[in-house]
């Protein structure tokens, strides 16, 4: 079966992780994605953190598999006209260059639609347009800082913390995978393309909003009372640092196993979601917690919670991660072991899923990337290795009309 997004065209103007995650998913569904990049460097990516000399390293692998590489001068006026070319016959432009990079380049908005009235051109940038920070460079961890998730991660006496997860620049990438498909879904409608725009704060704040859920809160009552500085701590007017409490309406933590003083990840997650409170007395063998007034709510709970999760802990100390959550599944206790990569790396469940898969390179050999996170019933999502630098130069020149001996010219003209 043909995939879904077969027959959609998208010049793949992107770089790092923000844009290149973005179509990198748009290419696993089908797209044609034609990757532009400059000459002899290509994406800075292909060259950062190398583990095999002169390979395209495995930050530039892993999010740009299913694509076409086109080096292409966009500064040159030859390679200006391919890329005139390209935007004429294509459906998408998506970029995330610094502020103005495009429009620089000669490709403003106005330009690209007089082209080609049908095309959507997708941007990432660090801050949306009009902010007071919108001539910002942004990386990953900036983001995190602008969005709030810093100044709400981590603990009430460390440092605002970042996230390993790429809440920046993964998830704005996806945001704007959203902003192309809507958008396509919208030029079957009216036959007009459109601009679609995505800054890395707005898409961090999107993932913190129960964060401004409880400045809110805050602000109306003064306590939090899921936090672990309620009731015992003191609160200020802004939201604080809650370690590792749960987010919403369920306590939790992160509890030491067996092993935990040399295995850094030997922990599970506990939730103590208010249903299980039974089913979590029995796991525990303190039955008489059951029916007890002074542990049998919520609210009955939240002043001892750290001795809750103490006795856990206690009853914890003699299984593995991965036994007591076998344990616990049984008593219907949402619970997870903390998961190090190595153990993801070789999980029999993401090998089976595809959510962790091994890909062909031609210079790397194998290698394990993140496959589809998400699952269809009709469409099977497979995953090919990225391209190597200009491979397919040659190739889309064809197709764009050009002869050998044309090719031949922008070759030697540095264009391509
Ligand atoms: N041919 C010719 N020139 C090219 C080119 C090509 N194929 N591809 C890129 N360039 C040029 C750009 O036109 C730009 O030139 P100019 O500044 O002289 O106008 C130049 O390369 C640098 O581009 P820029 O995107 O500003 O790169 P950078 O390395 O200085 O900054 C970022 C990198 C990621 C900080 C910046 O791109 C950015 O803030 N992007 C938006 C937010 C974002 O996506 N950040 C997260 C990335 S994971």
């Amino acid at each position: 079966m043909s995939k879904p997004l077969a027959g959609i065209k998208i010049i793949d103007f992107t770089h790092v992780q923000a844009g290149p995650a973005c179509t990198q998913m748009l290419a696993w569904f089908g797209a044609d994605v034609i990757k532009v990049e400059r000459p002899g460097s290509g994406d800075v990516t292909r060259s950062q953190l190398r583990d095999i000399p002169d390979v395209d390293a495995l930050y530039f692998t892993m999010l740009n598999s299913n694509k076409k590489s086109l080096t292409l001068d966009t500064k040159k006026p030859e390679g200006k006209e391919v890329l005139e070319k390209l935007i004429r016959e294509s459906d998408v432009l998506v970029e995330n260059f610094g502020p103005g990079a495009l429009d620089r380049m000669g490709f403003t908005w106005e330009r690209i639609n007089e082209l080609n009235p049908k095309m959507i051109v997708a941007s990432v940038k660090g801050f949306s347009d009009g902010h007071h920070y919108e001539d910002l460079k942004v990386y990953e961890n900036v983001a995190q800082c602008a969005g709030g998730a810093a100044s709400t991660t981590g603990f009430w006496d460390g440092p605002p913390t970042v996230s390993s997860a790429a809440l920046g620049d993964t998830n704005t990438g996806m945001h704007l995978a959203i902003g192309i498909l809507t958008a396509l879904i919208g030029r079957g409608k009216t036959g007009k393309g459109q601009k679609v725009a995505v800054s890395m704060q707005d898409s961090v704040l999107n993932l913190c909003r129960v964060k401004l859920r409880d400045q809110q809160r805050l602000d109306r009552i003064g306590y939090l009372e899921e936090y672990p500085q309620y009731p015992h701590g003191k609160f200020t007017d802004v939201v604080p640092r809650g370690g590792n409490a749960g987010g919403g309406g369920q306590p939790g933590w992160v509890l030491k196993c067996k092993g935990w003083e040399t295995d850094p990840n030997a922990y599970i997650y506990f939730t103590i979601q208010g249903h299980a409170w039974a089913p979590i007395c029995k796991a525990l063998g303190k039955e008489e917690w059951i029916e007890d007034k002074a542990y049998n709510t919520a609210t009955a709970r939240q002043d001892k919670i750290f001795d809750i999760f103490a006795v856990i802990e206690e009853w914890l100390k003699d299984k593995t991660k991965f036994e007591a959550v076998d344990i616990l599944r049984k008593f219907d206790i949402p619970c997870s072991p903390v998961m190090s990569m190595k153990e993801i790396a070789a999980d029999p469940s993401l090998r089976a899923s595809g959510t962790i898969t091994e890909v062909d390179h031609k210079e790397r050999g194998k290698y394990l990337t993140v496959g589809s996170p998400i699952k269809f019933s009709d469409t099977t999502v497979e995953i090919t290795g990225s391209p190597l630098l200009g491979e397919h130069t040659d190739e889309v020149l064809a197709s764009l009309g050009y002869n050998p001996e044309q090719v031949a010219a922008l070759h030697s003209a540095q264009a391509v």
